[in-house]
């Protein structure tokens, strides 16, 4: 790759009087060290060139600028600085005109934000999505927009993150005008033109005088109490607002110095951290070796088998990425049922009002229901999603060997039974594959691609381009029970229980975990899945698992109540009347204290830091074990799992960032210390031991993988 020089990435030409300065960056042209050079460059030719008399920005391929160059925060910032451009750009004696036919996001909206004058074509997509990364606009964009599309609207665009389409921006006031079209310099070029031809002058954005400060005051006071009452802990949304707040109250160059205060603020916290690794990781999720090594097949037609609770999920999955989809099932009344449900999530769409009835209609009939198995025989994919159990899933698959067309993918949704085992059971193993997707299959982002021993590359490649068609998150993990996700979260769910039995209720044990910043915690979770479903599997493992091993019943004791959650409406909470938020229920409280007494435990008290300590140490030593043996081709990959699929907070960036973050001898020396009081429990994981000794730490092997 040939090194970004500032000549090579912002290229200049004159078009009579207009210098046109095209950036040309890829992939999205962001705001790198060289980027801005070339662009104050362009702005000191343009004003020693008395021939030019106007400049026009564009962004060369489909970007105009993607913002900041977010792999630069962290490091030392280099010269020049991107608020000392825009300021440059703004202060040009000459007109600027922006002419923005892609993403003009963050930075990149700011450099047309200090423009004089902007034109949008139909691609354009303006946002300053910096909340995202843990920021806020730290290039004026704080100063600039409240001044050109109002105070309240600019501070919202900023909470929010949103893009705008060149429509809404034209509403908004963020552009001028609109233009047909892809060709940004040609419209650029016109625009530029027509502008000179009117002698019209410089417009500084600095200069707009923002009206009716009270109003504008009592709207940003609105929305920061809003703020706090929503961001959950998050650091940058009251910055955000502070920054706005500075654009009515002080002059520019005052604001300007306020916003960069608070932009390092936010730039030093360690939410950035998180939400930046989060950024890169769940794009690098994709890169995998199997990506590199084969092409997908093609894949035109879905059959999936089961229409319960996620085989209704993954057709519409499949649906709305406007694929055809046959779903079989058992018998007459299953696939009423499995059409019922599919149909429910449409009819909800309709009573919103974000989907017609004839919008469903066109939906529906791409969706087939059966209940013979021939009907898969045209299908290039075919999920399974039937009960939970080997034997069942065997006999699928041993029917759909004798029926899909060669060559078709045949995936498995099981959520922790053994691949390779369902993949013997047909003679093509090499075309079958594990598609874990997450409950409600049409909504969760993430999807476990489960990859077993004897399974093609191709095959793999496929699932994750399938992946990409439903917008879905894709992660690759290898087989063992309970892949990435379930293996790690049946560790630290015994993390709790054990807290639980030693003196924690479940209450303080879920208000301790969603202090940490997860939504819900691991009590309430299991009465939003059902309790019957760990019943199973613990029922399930029991023959295998170690006797000397601790073992908790106090769930057990729960569920032989016939006490499974929410859809019972009671399990560790009581839901009375169908209610979705559980209160405590003293009659848990008198089996924890029953099941204590019976083992003779003395109820100790746990501060939120130590019950936090706990479940994170045991989720971060068994995704270590997860990553020594191969399941997690990298720590990365554990971090997105669990931000996409178990509501882990964002802005930590996921379990094995979070250690990083920590210090993984101090998360060491956690394990360590527990393993006093159960060693079995607590084995420190191998390779967290070696990164500790020699001073490593995951982001490492994310670095070397
Ligand atoms: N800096 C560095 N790299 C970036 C980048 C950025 N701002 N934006 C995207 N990339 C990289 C991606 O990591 C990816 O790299 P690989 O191919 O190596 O994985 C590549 O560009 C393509 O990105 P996508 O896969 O996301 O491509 P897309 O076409 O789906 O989306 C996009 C393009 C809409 C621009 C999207 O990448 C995006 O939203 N980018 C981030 C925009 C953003 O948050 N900007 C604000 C930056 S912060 C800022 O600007 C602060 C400030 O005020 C000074
Ligand atoms: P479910 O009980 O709601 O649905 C299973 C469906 O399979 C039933 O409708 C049944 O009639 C049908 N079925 C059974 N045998 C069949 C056969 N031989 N041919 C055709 N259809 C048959 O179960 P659910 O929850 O949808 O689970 C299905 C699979 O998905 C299981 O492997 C489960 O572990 C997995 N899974 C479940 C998640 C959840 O949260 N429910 C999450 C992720 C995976």
């Amino acid at each position: 790759m040939s090194e970004s020089t500032p000549d090579t990435v912002v290229r200049t030409r004159r078009d009579g009087p207009v210098l046109v300065v095209a950036i040309d960056h890829p992939p999205v042209n962001a705001l790198g060290q060289a980027v801005r050079a070339g662009l104050l460059a362009a702005i000191e030719q343009a004003g020693a060139d008395a021939a030019v008399q106007a400049l026009l920005i564009v962004g060369a391929g489909r970007t105009f600028i993607a913002g900041a160059d977010i792999r630069e925060f962290g490091k030392p910032p280099q010269p020049p600085a991107l608020p000392d451009v825009c300021n440059r750009i703004e202060a040009s004696g000459k007109i600027v005109i922006a002419a923005i036919h892609g993403p003009a996001l963050g930075g990149g909206l700011e450099v047309a934000l200090s423009a004089h004058y902007r034109l949008a074509l139909p691609g354009a997509r303006l946002g300053l999505p910096e909340v995202h990364l843990g920021l806020l606009p730290g290039a004026g964009g704080t100063q600039r927009a409240p001044r050109l599309m109002g105070v309240k609207a600019a501070a919202e665009l900023m909470l929010s993150g949103r893009h705008l389409s060149a429509q809404d921006a034209l509403a908004a006031g963020l552009v001028d005008r609109l233009a047909d079209g892809a060709d940004a310099t040609a419209a650029g070029i016109a625009f530029a033109s027509e502008l000179l031809a009117a002698q019209t002058p410089v417009r500084r954005t600095r200069d707009i005088a923002i009206a009716d400060r009270a109003a504008a005051l009592a709207a940003l006071d609105a929305l920061a109490a809003e703020t706090a009452r929503q961001s959950r802990g998050l650091f940058s949304p009251l910055r955000i607002v502070d920054a706005v707040r500075a654009a009515v109250e002080l002059p520019f160059d005052a604001g300007l110095a306020r916003e960069r205060a608070l932009f390092v603020e936010c730039l030093d916290s360690p939410q950035r951290a998180g939400l930046v690794h989060a950024f890169f990781a769940e794009r690098e999720v994709a890169k995998i070796p199997e990506a590199r090594a084969a092409a997908p097949r093609r894949v035109e037609r879905i059959a999936v088998v089961g229409g319960g609770t996620m085989g209704a999920g993954i057709a519409v999955a499949a649906l709305d990425a406007g694929l055809p989809v046959t779903m079989v099932e058992r018998d007459a009344e299953s696939i009423a049922r499995g059409r019922a449900n599919v149909a429910k999530v449409y009819d909800g769409l309709v009573a919103k009002g974000r989907l017609t009835a004839d919008g469903k209609a066109a939906v529906l009939a791409r969706y087939t229901p059966s209940t013979s198995y021939d009907d898969v025989r045209d299908a290039d994919l075919v999920i399974e999603a039937v009960f939970e159990d080997i034997e069942v899933k065997k006999a699928v698959f041993r029917e759909l060997d004798g029926v899909a067309k060669p060559g078709a993918v045949l995936a498995t949704n099981t959520s922790y039974l053994d691949i390779d085992a369902i993949a013997a059971a047909t003679a093509r193993p090499q075309d079958v594959i594990g598609l874990h997707f997450f409950s409600p299959a049409h909504i969760m982002k993430l999807l476990e691609i489960v990859v077993p021993a004897k399974v093609g590359a191709d095959v793999v490649a496929t699932a994750f381009e399938f992946a990409r068609r439903l917008r879905k998150t894709p992660v690759r993990a290898g087989v063992c029970d309970g892949f990435i996700g379930n293996r790690i979260l049946a560790v630290y769910k015994q993390a709790a229980d054990h807290l639980m039995e030693d003196g924690a209720s479940p209450y303080e044990i879920d208000e301790a975990v969603r202090g940490f910043g997860f939504a819900m915690g691991p009590f309430q979770v299991t009465d939003l899945a059902g309790g019957d479903i760990g019943w199973a599997t613990r029922k399930r493992r029991a023959a295998t698992r170690d006797p000397k091993a601790r073992y908790v019943e106090i769930a057990d004791r729960i569920c032989e109540r016939g006490w499974f959650g929410q859809k019972t409406g009671r399990g560790f909470y009581l839901y009375p009347n169908g209610a979705r938020t559980g209160q405590p229920d003293p009659e848990v409280l008198a089996i924890v204290d029953a099941e204590r007494a019976k083992k003779g435990i003395v109820p100790r008290r746990f501060s939120a830091d130590e019950i936090v300590r706990r479940y994170m140490a045991a989720m971060v030593n068994e995704g270590a074990r997860v990553l020594e043996e191969g399941i997690a081709l990298r720590p990365l990959d554990i971090d997105v799992t669990f931000l996409s699929g178990y509501g882990f907070p964002r802005w930590r960036g996921g379990p094995m960032k979070w250690a990083d973050m920590q210090g993984l001898d101090k998360v060491l020396a956690d394990i360590r210390a527990f393993a006093q009081e159960d060693p079995l429990f607590w084995q420190p994981a191998p390779l967290l031991e070696k990164l500790v000794a020699e001073g490593r730490s995951f982001d490492r092997l994310n670095r070397s993988a």
